[in-house]
């Protein structure tokens, strides 16, 4: 037999809410998903919320929970006192589209201007060897589910929009210095675009994003920290500092970063590309790198789902006459993307095959 709770939960749209209070049943061995779908088949049966895998594994349920980022599916009702209110509110630092579903486009603008893997243009596909241990360093940000609790508590963006332009925020660091540890990623600058383009110096190491990240990804300790020393070593080592100065801008001195390479040549020493250790400006790599990868490309923006009359999104099981709801994209974009959209080509993908 459950127990009656009391829920404050928040209602509204881009136009303005509040706080809405509720009492519902709560059974042993609930999370807070369960009961808002409670409360959807009972006394709120228009209440909108994300969710779809209820197991912690596909982000949509984020939500904040008596003021914490969290998914509501992993955050069970026996971690509240028995007479404790628990208050459910949409992500803060994202739109309002209808009571707790944000518009998390933000995230996806910023995932896709992230420079994509770029493999080595002397190595097909197939033939990427990497160590164990290069592996697993960088796994721990493969288990991002992309709930953007992190972004969503970053100081930076939480209450600035303005700063939002210019700042990727900490899934997207992790994802860049996961590619920056990467053997076999030819785009040896990641750092110093995460410095530049994306905004990394706005980060003060608060660590907020580590403590929300529901994977436990060492989001500050393993990702931002290590690359923030890296720019910092780049940029103040005497002797890129010196070499700066005796030999143009934009090179460095070969210690750093070989040029033994030549383009297109088989077996050639690809050393200059791959080089981890701080070497991102030489030329001649940079031109190896970038001739397999379209970093300036022109994507489709992504388009907006219509809405209804009243600005709301339709209820896609009534209004589509398609067998699933519209696609983020658009209902213009084909599969597979075209080449000129994708940001990785592969420099012998135009080649005839034998
Ligand atoms: S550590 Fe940096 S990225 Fe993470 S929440 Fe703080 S300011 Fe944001
Ligand atoms: S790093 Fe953690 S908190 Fe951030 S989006 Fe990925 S899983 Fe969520
Ligand atoms: S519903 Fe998938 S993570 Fe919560």
């Amino acid at each position: 037999m459950g127990t009656k709770r009391q829920f404050r939960i928040w209602r509204g749209d881009e136009s303005g809410g509040d706080l809405q209070d509720y009492t519902v049943e709560v059974n042993e061995g609930e999370v807070v998903l369960d009961v808002i779908h409670r409360l959807q088949a009972t006394d709120a049966p228009d209440l909108a919320c994300r969710w779809n895998c209820k197991a912690g594994k596909c982000g949509s349920c984020s939500m904040e929970i008596n003021g914490k980022p969290r998914l509501s599916c992993m955050t069970r009702m026996s971690t509240f006192e028995d007479n404790e209110t628990v208050t459910v509110t949409p992500l803060r630092t994202f739109p309002i589209i209808r009571d707790l579903v944000t518009d998390v486009s933000f995230n996806y603008e910023k995932a896709r201007e992230t420079p994509a893997f770029a493999p080595p243009a002397d190595l097909a596909p197939g033939e990427y060897r990497m160590q164990q241990v290069d592996v697993e360093r960088s796994q721990e940000f493969r288990k991002c589910i992309e709930c953007y609790l992190c972004q969503n508590v970053c100081h930076v963006i939480r209450d600035h929009e303005e700063n939002k332009q210019a700042f990727s925020g900490p899934r997207f660091f992790i994802r860049a210095a996961e590619l920056d540890m990467h053997p076999l990623d030819a785009k040896t600058d990641r750092k110093e675009y995460a410095q530049s383009e994306m905004g990394l110096g706005f980060c003060n190491i608060t660590k907020c994003c580590t403590e929300v990240c529901p994977e436990h990804i060492k989001i500050t300790d393993n990702g931002i920290i290590p690359m923030k020393e890296r720019v910092v070593d780049r940029r103040y080592d005497p002797l890129v500092w010196l070499g700066s100065k005796i030999f143009r801008r934009g090179q460095v001195p070969q210690t750093s970063v070989t040029s033994e390479h030549h383009s297109g040549g088989a077996g050639s020493a690809q050393s200059g590309v791959h080089s981890h250790a701080g070497g991102s400006h030489d030329a001649r790599s940079e031109a190896q790198a970038q001739k397999g990868v379209n970093w300036h490309r022109q994507v489709p923006h992504p388009t907006t789902p219509p809405l209804d009359a009243n600005g709301k999104l339709p209820l896609t099981e009534l209004t589509f006459d398609k067998a699933a709801a519209p696609s983020p994209f658009g209902d213009d974009v084909t599969f597979p993307l075209p080449p000129e959209h994708l940001n990785f080509a592969h420099p012998q993908q135009d080649q005839p095959k034998h």
